[in-house]
């Protein structure tokens, strides 16, 4: 077998693929075996696939580099961006399935359609920040601002949505809007700048009770988000609170008034403050804690 270059002159190994050739209509796996290289992932191989074997094989990718989410599959049956695992993963001479995931509906090979997520992200009502202060300034507290830093990482793979048993399993799309956008309505919710109350729509329409905090979406994020204790969990809590705390309901009937927003106040680290894009700047701020929450 010849040697692939930059590989030191050394033979190449092959590798044996199984990769789910088919549309919705239905389909079967179809054996390959490609040479490997230091290096090589798993995309490498589908695409020397296409190059040399099989031109027609589907697959959808676009950075190769673990950011633009596309290139989603399941190998061996676990949820992986293809262009970030190595082929020399896998034990050598043991065949590699890769098949596309299993939560959506096959276009064609190992591409599905994922247009329900997009779906779902259209009715999210989107950020609506208070006016800004007299000075024209936005000013949030740091600790607001770590919150949810980690949830703006995400870079929509839908490997989370792929293992959600309440979308993968149960099928309830209609009711439930998956991990991934949870965690992006967590990231509304914590956003101290953020004005809208979409605690009642959480619940009704975007179903966050279906959720059983299995973490099976917090495993699979290549990313690395705490989707499940960071995301869904806090805001589990805050609608918790708002509908079952009795001192609140009670206040909320007599009052009349609509349900408190937001979390309460925390010191501010005097002198910082930071724009809406979470970017830190020191400005002499008062530090005093003025957000309107
Ligand atoms: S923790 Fe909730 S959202 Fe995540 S996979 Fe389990 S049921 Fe789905
Ligand atoms: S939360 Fe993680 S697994 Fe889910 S879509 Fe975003 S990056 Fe992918
Ligand atoms: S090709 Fe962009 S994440 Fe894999």
């Amino acid at each position: 077998m010849a040697a692939h270059p930059g590989s030191n002159g050394s033979k190449a190994k092959a590798a044996k693929l199984r990769v789910f050739r088919g549309t919705a209509a239905g389909g079967d796996f179809q054996n390959y075996e490609v040479e490997t290289y230091p290096g090589m992932v798993v995309l490498d191989a589908i695409h020397d696939i296409q190059a040399k074997q099989s031109p027609d094989l589907a697959v959808r990718w676009n950075c190769k580099a673990g950011r633009c989410g596309s290139c989603s599959a399941e190998v061996n049956g676990k949820p992986r961006l293809m262009c970030m695992t190595r082929m020399s993963a896998y034990p050598e001479g043991e065949p590699i399935t890769v098949t596309p995931m299993r939560a959506f509906p096959i276009i064609k090979d190992l591409v599905t359609d994922v247009s329900w997520n997009f779906e779902m992200a259209k009715k999210i009502p989107p950020f609506k920040p208070r006016p800004r202060d007299a000075d024209g300034n936005w000013r949030m507290q740091q600790i607001d601002i770590d919150r949810i830093q980690e949830f703006r990482k995400c870079i929509e793979c839908f490997l989370c949505q792929n293992v959600c048993h309440v979308v993968r399993d149960h099928q309830k799309k209609e009711v439930f809007s998956g991990p991934r956008f949870l965690i992006h309505l967590a990231t509304l919710d914590m956003h101290p700048l953020d004005t809208l109350d979409r605690r009642e729509m959480v619940k009704r329409d975007f179903g966050v009770g279906f959720c059983n905090i299995t973490k099976c979406c917090t495993e699979v994020c290549p990313e690395h988000i705490t989707i499940t204790d960071n995301g869904i969990i806090p805001l589990k809590e805050r609608i918790a609170d708002d509908h079952y705390d009795p001192v609140r309901w009670l206040l909320r009937k007599v009052a009349g008034k609509p349900r408190a927003h937001k979390v309460p106040a925390q010191p501010t680290e005097a002198g910082k403050t930071a724009d809406i894009s979470g970017r830190h700047r020191v400005d002499g701020g008062n530090g005093k804690g003025e957000l309107e929450r």
